[in-house]
């Protein structure tokens, strides 16, 4: 179905941009997403899916609360989705280990952990031999390590697959390889003018655009600058149930699908949209995660991509109203877009849905 004048044009087709769409058709709205690529195309692919707040957010406050809230929407946004799209989406709350490799670091995770509590995160402390027992491949000389056992992990790419099988079947008209170009607000909603010329009229309008986002210029704005922070992935073909949990260990993480296919992250490189994957930091990359658990991993990767975290200079996702415009935002999730994916869509579609008079 084509909306002939949607209520909402959504520009980016991310997980972001997606998970919205899908979730204000659901209410009824009429909705236009389009994007410069392909649905789930550029972070939504790379990421490794990590549904773990607790080792993400240093502090307590507000975006601690919303990532938790995120997580704890996850089984249903999942379910609703497998049952829009007809497809299965790859979910586990298989819980995740933060490991110290020194007694100080142990230390510092354990205060940590008792602050984590205090926030209502369950998390358990395991000595070093709960852990090898738990999960043997790691190096003998851990320490010990936080288990957060409400913690998981998401294929995002099985996360947009559903998506892209949902959409028309609610209604969502969904426009790849269609660049957002500007964006013209008005008393009664916004002309949005594409790339490749055209011009849709909207009632509201969605920046979603992850690292591109700033790039859409919006008369009479200035948007709040998003830019990409490059990461680097390692992905091993292995044998399924190797490994139970999420690993982390400071920068390092391992995160195995249910298939098998386990993926070693990241780094952090600001280079602009550079897409050149570099077989030095892949190289790091695998040692590192080869020395935290030697059992597990080969002796090399199978496969290395990259990704554009999208950021902006905020701590946090910029989840707004641009001025008093019927123009909202929502990007800048930076490490933790899939992970905050129901929260930001429940948000905005709460506050859409009502500007719209539709709640
Ligand atoms: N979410 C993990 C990362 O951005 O590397």
């Amino acid at each position: 179905m084509r909306p002939s004048q949607p209520d909402i044009l959504i520009a980016g087709a991310g997980i972001i941009g997606a998970s919205l769409a899908w979730q204000l058709a659901r209410k009824g709205c009429r909705v236009l997403v389009c994007d410069a690529g392909k649905l789930g195309g550029e972070a939504s692919w790379a990421g490794a899916g990590m549904l773990a707040p607790g080792p993400e957010y240093e502090e307590p406050g507000e975006w601690l609360d919303f990532a938790l809230h995120s997580l704890a929407l996850y089984t249903e946004f999942v379910g609703q989705l497998e049952e829009d799209s007809g497809l299965g989406v790859e979910f586990s709350q298989c819980g995740s280990l933060e490991i110290a490799c020194g007694e100080e670091e142990f230390s510092l995770l354990r205060d940590r952990a008792a602050r984590r509590s205090q926030s209502g995160i369950e998390t358990q402390i395991l000595p070093s031999s709960e852990l090898l027992a738990r999960v043997p491949q790691l190096a003998s000389s851990v320490c010990g390590a936080v288990f957060y056992p409400n913690e998981g992990q998401v294929d995002p790419r099985t996360v947009s697959e559903a998506l892209r099988a949902a959409l028309p079947r609610r209604g969502v008209e969904l426009r790849e390889q269609t660049r957002v170009a500007n964006l013209y607000p008005h008393g009664s909603g916004v002309d949005v003018r594409l790339a490749n010329g055209e011009t849709v009229s909207t009632t509201m309008a969605v920046i979603a655009a992850g690292a591109w986002s700033s790039q859409i210029a919006v008369a009479g704005y200035a948007l709040p600058e998003g830019f990409p922070v490059k990461g680097h992935l390692a992905g091993y073909r292995l044998p399924p149930g190797t490994l139970p949990h999420v690993l982390r260990f400071g920068h390092t993480y391992i995160v195995q699908r249910t298939t098998g296919y386990t993926i070693a992250g990241s780094s952090e490189e600001h280079l602009g949209f550079d897409r050149n994957v570099d077989a030095g930091i892949v190289s790091g990359i695998h040692e590192a995660a080869a020395r935290l658990a030697p059992g597990l991993l080969p002796a090399a990767p199978d496969d290395a991509w990259i990704g554009f975290r999208p950021a902006t200079v905020l701590p946090h996702p910029l989840i707004e109203q641009l001025g008093e415009s019927p123009v909202w935002l929502a990007y800048g999730h930076y490490r933790n877009g899939i992970l905050l994916a129901p929260a930001t869509a429940e948000r905005l579609t709460k506050v859409l849905t009502a500007s719209l008079g539709m709640d």
